[in-house]
């Protein structure tokens, strides 16, 4: 028998075994029994299938373990697989063999409701949780989705460092740390990288951990993420936002297409993502200000948005909103001016529909050496630290582009859950550092 787990057996795998007998290695989900038939919720982690044995049909020795085990206990089982149309699996075990491997006592997560502090004390035995499954495998499904999008694009990936000597993204949020006798910085994104690698590539992307000091307790912020950014040579504002949407859209067609068990389990209404298909509204920042204004709100023109912006501009679209050219004032130094306005660069923010917020931030680059070294002396940023990050404009310079995003933030929205420290396995937040 092949040892390859490329076509071992598998719960996921059931359903093209009608009729064979398997043996299967996992953990007890659930269980009841009547004292003459027992029915065990099997999870293999690849899923969960209801394995059904009458007492007359296994030994006195199965008989008993099946009488013990308990919630996560773990389980060898060997069973004739079933076709079952009720069945989410759409199959069910008939049982011959059952056997505790390990007898597992008291598992503190149980079917009744516990208080979200208290299951995040507990995040590594959370994970075993259906719902906690379903978002962390379609994480896993549109970081896959993610790769596929640029390599079929030909983009080549550039690992960028996570010490960094420099700032990316403002210094306000940055962790410091000692870097033999020096300081060195948490990455807060990968771009500065990126760009000297375009001249190499062309089109070139990075997909990592970035931290942030974020000192605000919101339900959208992590101080660990994952970020996603591509970076083009030759592409320009307009190729930008295009660049943007079809990812989008390509990410949510696929959640779509693979993750349709898991979106049950979570209960989220598809048709709202079955929507999310090209054009995206596009408006400008001044246009978005104009319908906040008309809204109530009483942001004024020159200041950032927040949470409650972002939430009450994109209520009136079911799609993502694309909103573009913000004051040059309060955005990262490297953004290129709109020149028919410089007051306004050629920025891009994505805000997600359902109230989920940015999750996208892009823009096109300056690419004039001296222009760009004007705006590092102007955001008071130290021009040694960022010399080589200005031979980009020295050498061969083109314009270019580039956007980041946020993964936690897109599987929030794609799974409608409330908080992004659900979509990560091990979330990082304002104080909270265990597990
Ligand atoms: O808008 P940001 O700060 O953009 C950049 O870092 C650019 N250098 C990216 C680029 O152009 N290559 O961050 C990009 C995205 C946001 O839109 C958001 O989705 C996510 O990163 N993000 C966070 N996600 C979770 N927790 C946080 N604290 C986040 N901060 C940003
Ligand atoms: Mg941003």
């Amino acid at each position: 028998m092949s040892t390859s787990l490329k076509d071992s057996v598998t719960v996921r795998r059931l359903r093209g075994r009608v009729g064979e007998t398997v043996t299967l290695r996992g953990w007890v989900a659930g269980k009841r029994s009547s004292g003459k038939i027992a029915f065990v919720q099997f999870r293999d982690g690849t899923g969960t299938v209801q394995a059904v044995a009458a007492k007359s049909d296994v030994s006195a020795e199965a008989w008993a373990d099946l009488e013990r085990a308990t919630q996560e206990s773990t389980v060898t089982l060997t069973g004739t697989v079933k076709e079952d149309k009720r069945s989410p699996s759409g199959v069910e075990l008939g049982l011959s063999d059952f056997r505790v491997e390990f007898l597992t006592q008291d598992f503190p997560i149980t079917p009744k409701d516990h208080g979200t502090a208290f299951l995040m004390e507990n995040r590594h035995l959370w994970l075993r949780s259906s719902r906690q499954r379903a978002a962390l495998r379609v994480r896993s499904e549109v970081e896959q989705g993610i790769h596929d999008f640029f390599h079929d694009r030909d983009f080549v990936r550039i690992d960028s460092p996570i010490l960094t000597p420099a700032a990316c993204e403002g210094t306000s949020t940055l962790f410091e740390t000692d870097y033999f006798g020096d300081k060195a910085y948490l990455s807060q994104s990968g771009q500065l990288y990126l760009e000297p690698a375009i001249s190499a590539f062309g089109r070139v992307y990075c997909f990592g951990p970035t931290f942030r000091a974020e000192k605000s307790k919101t339900r959208r912020h992590l101080m660990e993420f994952w970020m996603v950014e591509p970076e083009v040579a030759f592409l320009e504002f307009d190729g930008l936002c295009d660049l943007a949407e079809e990812f989008v859209c390509e990410l949510v067609a696929r959640v779509l297409d693979r993750c349709a068990e898991d979106l049950k389990v979570l209960e989220r209404d598809t048709a709202v993502l079955e929507k999310v298909v090209p054009p995206f509204p596009r408006i400008t920042y001044s246009e978005a200000i104009e319908r906040l204004n008309a809204k109530g709100n009483p942001i004024v023109w020159g200041d950032d948005f927040g949470a409650d912006e972002e939430t009450l501009v994109s209520a009136d679209f079911d799609q993502p909103l694309m909103v573009s050219r913000f004051p040059t004032a309060f955005k990262a130094f490297y953004m290129q001016p709109d020149p028919e306005n410089p007051k306004v660069v050629l920025g891009l923010d994505i805000i997600a529909p359902e109230g989920y917020g940015e999750i996208i931030g892009g823009s096109q680059r300056i690419h004039d050496h001296d222009f760009l070294l004007q705006r590092i002396r102007e955001h008071d940023l130290p021009v040694e630290a960022f010399q080589w990050y200005l031979d980009v404009r020295k050498y061969g310079s083109c314009p270019h582009a580039g956007f980041g995003m946020g993964l936690e933030r897109f599987v929030a929205w794609m799974c409608k859950l409330d908080h992004l420290r659900e979509t990560i396995p091990y979330p990082r937040m304002l104080y909270k550092i265990y597990p």
